[in-house]
Order: structure tokens, then sequence, then C-alpha cells
């Protein structure tokens, strides 16, 4: 998927030293039409919290982002989609505790 090296970018595939964490940190995606729905099911706490969502499109533009805060009572966003907008997406969710993961979405 990367060329970087294992312990940046957390997948389902590779959780490296957050193994049995996945479950709580990748964000699930719904797509509807034009319109993008990421959640990541995480306690929202000021000691351990969700920090952002993003979402970048193929041809590497972030095309929405959210910054939360642990006041957030969960780690939801909505984003609208450009029309233009086609292939994979690429939506991070960045734990203040357990980093950056990743999932990939194909429109
Ligand atoms: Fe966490």
């Amino acid at each position: 998927m990367s060329n970087y090296p294992s312990g940046i970018i957390f997948t389902e595939d590779n959780p490296g030293k957050w193994e049995g964490k996945a479950t709580g940190h990748l964000p699930s995606v719904t797509v509807d039409g034009g319109k993008v729905t990421v959640k990541t099911d995480h306690v929202m706490t000021k000691a351990h919290f969700i920090v952002r969502h993003t979402i970048v499109s193929a041809d590497g533009v972030m095309v929405g982002d959210k910054t939360f805060s642990p006041d957030d009572a969960d780690a939801v966003s909505e984003f609208e989609l450009p029309s233009d907008t086609s292939g994979k997406l690429y939506v991070t969710s960045f734990c203040n505790q357990h980093d950056l993961w990743l999932v990939e979405v194909e429109l």
C-alpha cells in the first residue's frame, strides 16, 4: 500500500504495535451519493480521544477534514465530495494515544 516503514500508518492488515486496537480506531466509512460519513467508534474523553478525520482523494487532494475536541460526543464527520471525485478515497482517523489509522474506500 505504501513505501513507508511500518509503525507510521496503521491499517486493519498492519496494526503494528497496536495489535488488537483496530476495532475502535479504524474509521468506518459510508458513502451515499456525494455524501460521505466517517465514524470512529472510540471514547471521547480528555485523556483519550479521536483528534481528527481526513479524506484524501486518489489524486492526493484533501477533500475533507474535521478536527475534534474531547468535548465532542462522538467522532463522526460528514463531507460532501466534489462531483468529479472518483476512484479511491483514503480516510484517516487519528487517536491521541494510538496514532494514525487508514482505510481505503473504492467509490
Ligand atoms: Fe485510542
